[in-house]
């Protein structure tokens, strides 16, 4: 075992034997340094409840890190009852770090070494603040100007859930379902469809029919690059199982909220209302830019928030919810033999116990091999984002990887051919190639960094549609490096940035371009997308979109935009210092995504028509990829603005 290994080892028996989750006590962290690694069927249950054990420890001691001490002020009166709420400033919040939402429960003392803790719930979040409600006892002794020590809670709902996933795969005895071997299936020809995509090119129909085979006993795998038509994939699979498998019920998941909004916007398209329902486990998952949603979701039209019955959930042929989510499905009972298909869209961006999540406890399994009946649909790119992962232990045991990546790195069935390039068995992996998203321009970066030049770019009339557009600097090079030398500022202690003069940047080109004919076709706000990696240059640019109007146009983090697609994105990249001055505050609250190579791989594959991209060139120069991104436009004379360029090392 090298060093590092060994300091990583020790590292986790000590979170793990410091906390009350420690189970038999140091037998039982020497049995667990025994697992071998990484992540095995033989030790799937064991190490998987271990790493979670030393996550949940982990998230425990880093939220420690927000402990505050910080006096309150009093919300006189903020309840019919005449109760008080006490508002408390929290910078980081403009992060999320630490993330907070209503309900949250939050410590207060009177001195740091206080036993006596009062238990305070989160009633309202502000952008750098929350509004706390406490009981009388807290009330009654409430000081004004006195500083606190203050402690936050989390969230364990994740966590709980993954356990429970991870448990319940155990007890039904399916885990040897995840590492199928190749006896698994013969053959069977299915039947000619009529599809729905008549575009479908014909990897993506041999996947669809594929999927639909009765015979399928192995999850079903579809992967490849961004913009090569996976979601779409899934959609027309879904669209052919609730159309030709009457007695089919299908739930379709996501690991963000935004990527399950994604696909219930493609499907609404087609399904009728009444046989889909997108359930969200709380307020948050309503995307209050997808109108149309909210008529399949639960959410009144006043925008509150209700939890529907089972029998309600039910009735519908697909169900669309986050993994999370799924899980309420297990605890309320819905019942083992109700879904007979799981897809899970963006299957990478989650670990191995999240996928667990809408399949253990929901699909019946044979109790007598734990064979699972219903069929399993997992689609991703393991080159875009992955799952958050916070303790180097978990990281080492290989849980960052998620489950889509480990079947296709580890499991012969999805093996590549070897005899042949691209090959792979049909029965039961699809990789997708073709991209139909991007101008080429637009790939050519991505490509060559994270996909050996394999993405085939497939214009197609839409991705033409900027091609000569008058304010490119090079006809038919639809993309611009804007050169702003702005200011990236911060409000106070707050750990998020913005950046005027880039908002000024981006606003003339969205004013540009928003109710503007290009090649014939109106360009409208619901066009156009804007992303940007901190939560202040967000709130901004949302403010000065309002301000004229424009509030229809998205913008977002990387997070937000992983799965979406937009005729026209537009980068703000926001900071001007060199990434040393503020290294610190980005790695503490794991911000921005200028260092990230796929948080700027996602970033770069949104755009369909014209990707702009408006930052400071000097030092974005400071990261390989953003030089390579720079040099490509520079050599294409696609920067605007006064910027020197050392000579390539592409
Ligand atoms: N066979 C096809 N013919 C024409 N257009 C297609 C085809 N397949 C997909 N598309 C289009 O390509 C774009 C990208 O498709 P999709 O969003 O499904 O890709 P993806 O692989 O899921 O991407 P991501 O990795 O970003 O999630 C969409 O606009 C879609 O309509
Ligand atoms: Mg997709």
């Amino acid at each position: 075992m090298s060093q590092r290994v060994q300091k990583i080892m020790e590292n986790a028996k000590l979170i793990y034997s410091s906390t009350e989750t420690a189970g038999n006590g140091p037998e039982d962290i020497s049995r667990m340094l025994k697992v071998n690694l990484p992540i095995t069927q033989d030790n799937y249950t064991h190490l998987l409840m271990k790493i979670l054990d030393v996550e949940e420890n982990q998230i425990k001691i880093d939220i420690r890190n927000y402990d505050m001490h910080a006096p309150m002020k009093l919300v006189p009166n903020a309840f019919k009852t005449g109760s008080h709420l006490y508002k408390l400033k929290v910078p980081e919040l403009a992060e999320a770090r630490p993330s907070l939402l209503p309900y949250d429960s939050v410590y207060v003392k009177i001195s740091k070494n206080d036993k006596v803790k009062y238990q305070g719930v989160v009633h309202k979040v502000l952008e750098t603040a929350v509004l706390l409600g406490f009981n009388y006892r807290f009330e009654e002794g409430f000081i004004a100007k006195k500083k606190y020590y203050i402690e936050f809670g989390f969230n364990r709902r994740p966590i709980r859930v993954e356990k429970q996933a991870v448990s319940l795969a155990n007890k039904h005895n399916i885990i040897p379902y995840f590492y199928p071997t190749s006896e698994a299936m013969d053959s069977r020809i299915p039947e000619t469809l009529n599809y729905f995509n008549e575009s479908l090119n014909d990897e993506q129909k041999i996947a669809v029919k594929n999927i639909m085979n009765r015979d399928l006993n192995v999850p079903y795998l579809i992967f490849g690059p961004p913009g090569t038509g996976k979601t779409v994939t899934v959609v027309e699979a879904v669209l052919q199982l609730w159309k030709m498998r009457s007695t089919s019920r299908i739930l379709v998941c996501a690991p963000s909220n935004a990527a399950t909004n994604e696909i219930a916007t493609r499907l609404i398209e087609v399904m009728p209302k009444s046989e889909l329902f997108r359930f969200v486990g709380n307020i948050y998952g309503n995307d209050n830019k997808m109108v149309r949603l909210t008529k399949i979701m639960n959410v009144h039209p006043d925008g509150t928030f209700y939890m529907p019955s089972m029998e309600q959930l039910l009735e519908y042929r697909v169900l669309l919810t986050t993994l999370v989510t799924a899980a309420r499905l297990v605890n309320g009972g819905a019942p083992k033999d109700h879904f007979t298909h799981v897809f899970i869209d963006e299957a990478s961006y989650a670990n191995e116990s999240q996928t667990l999540i809408p399949i253990a406890g929901i699909l019946s399994h044979d109790d007598r091999n734990g064979h699972i009946k219903g069929k399993i649909i997992l689609a991703g790119d393991p080159r875009q984002l992955g799952a958050l992962v916070h303790s180097q232990f978990a990281r080492l045991c290989g849980y960052g990887k998620s489950m889509l990546e480990r079947l296709l790195d580890t499991c012969e069935l999805y093996a590549r051919d070897e005899k042949c390039e691209n090959c792979y068995d049909q029965r039961y992996v699809t990789k997708l190639l073709k991209n139909y998203r991007s101008h080429r321009t637009i790939l050519t970066i991505p490509n060559r960094l994270f996909y050996h030049n394999e993405l085939i770019p497939c214009d197609t009339e839409l991705s033409e549609i900027f091609a000569n557009w008058q304010q490119l600097k090079t006809p038919g090079f639809p993309m611009i490096f804007h050169h702003v030398e702005g200011v990236d500022l911060r409000e106070e202690t707050s750990p998020s940035f913005f950046n005027v003069q880039e908002i000024e940047q981006v606003m003339e080109y969205v004013t540009e371009i928003v109710n503007s004919r290009v090649s014939g076709m109106h360009i409208t706000q619901g066009h156009v997308g804007i992303i940007t990696p901190y939560r202040k240059q967000v709130e901004k640019l949302n403010k000065a979109l309002d301000k004229k109007n424009m509030d229809k146009v998205l913008v977002g983090s990387v997070e937000q935009f992983q799965g979406k697609e937009k005729l026209v994105i537009i980068i703000s990249t926001v900071r001007s210092k060199n990434f040393a001055e503020y290294e610190k505050i980005d790695q503490k609250c794991q911000l921005g995504f200028l260092r990230n190579p796929k948080r700027f791989n996602v970033a770069l594959t949104r755009a369909k028509a014209l990707l702009v991209v408006v930052g400071n060139g000097k030092v974005l120069q400071d990261d390989y990829n953003w030089r390579s991104f720079i040099r490509y436009c520079f050599d294409n004379k696609s920067v605007v603005g006064k910027l020197f360029l050392p000579p390539s090392d592409t």
